[in-house]
């Protein structure tokens, strides 16, 4: 489902849907940077910004081999979380990765754009392939686009089920 001028950001969470083909037509460095800069005003403990975006050019996406080329995405971007000191730390940057990616993600949405979220790049010879250092973690690896599909959001379990009261 599309969102208008006037989405609100619930709406925007209940519409935004993984993308798996997209139209050709480019995204403007100007926005793409607009959605990155939005999504670093995510919560990140000891407001240490742990994340890291790699832009994946055209010779490094190749050598990535995804069976769908990311449906066709204009854009190929990376997130990587930086190391932790502790492994307790390393927890922690990642999860302020994820609320960085799901800025990102619903920033792209709101503007009409969509995003394939891929986990490939976790693994070792994709880890090679984008020249990850040692000690961060590929959180995702992202086509972005404009959607040429509009995927049915599929349902999800009710809240209650999910919510446990303690005294
Ligand atoms: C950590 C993470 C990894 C994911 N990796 C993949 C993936 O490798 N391939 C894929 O098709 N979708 C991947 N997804 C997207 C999920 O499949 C998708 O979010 C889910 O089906 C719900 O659909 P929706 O995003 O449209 O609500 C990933 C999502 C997350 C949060």
């Amino acid at each position: 489902m599309s969102i208008t001028n006037t989405t609100s950001v619930i709406e925007a969470i209940r519409t935004r849907r993984t993308i798996k083909s997209f139209k050709p037509d480019p995204i403007s460095e100007t926005d793409l940077n607009a959605w990155l800069e939005a999504a670093s005003y995510a919560p990140n403990h000891r407001f240490n910004e742990p994340w890291e975006v790699l832009v994946i050019g055209p010779e490094t996406r190749a050598k990535l081999n995804h069976k769908t080329n990311f449906g066709n995405a204009p854009i190929l971007l990376a997130v990587l979380s930086k190391p932790g000191a502790t492994p307790f730390e390393r927890d922690e940057n990642i999860m302020a990765v994820s609320c960085f990616i799901q800025n990102f993600l619903l920033a792209a949405h709101e503007a009409g754009a969509g995003a394939y979220w891929a986990s490939l790049g976790s693994q070792p010879q994709n880890r090679a392939i984008l020249n990850v250092q040692e000690g961060f973690d590929v959180v995702g690896v992202f086509g972005i686009g404009y959607p040429a599909e509009e995927p049915a959001a599929r349902p999800r379990a009710p809240i209650a089920s999910k919510m446990t009261h303690l005294s």
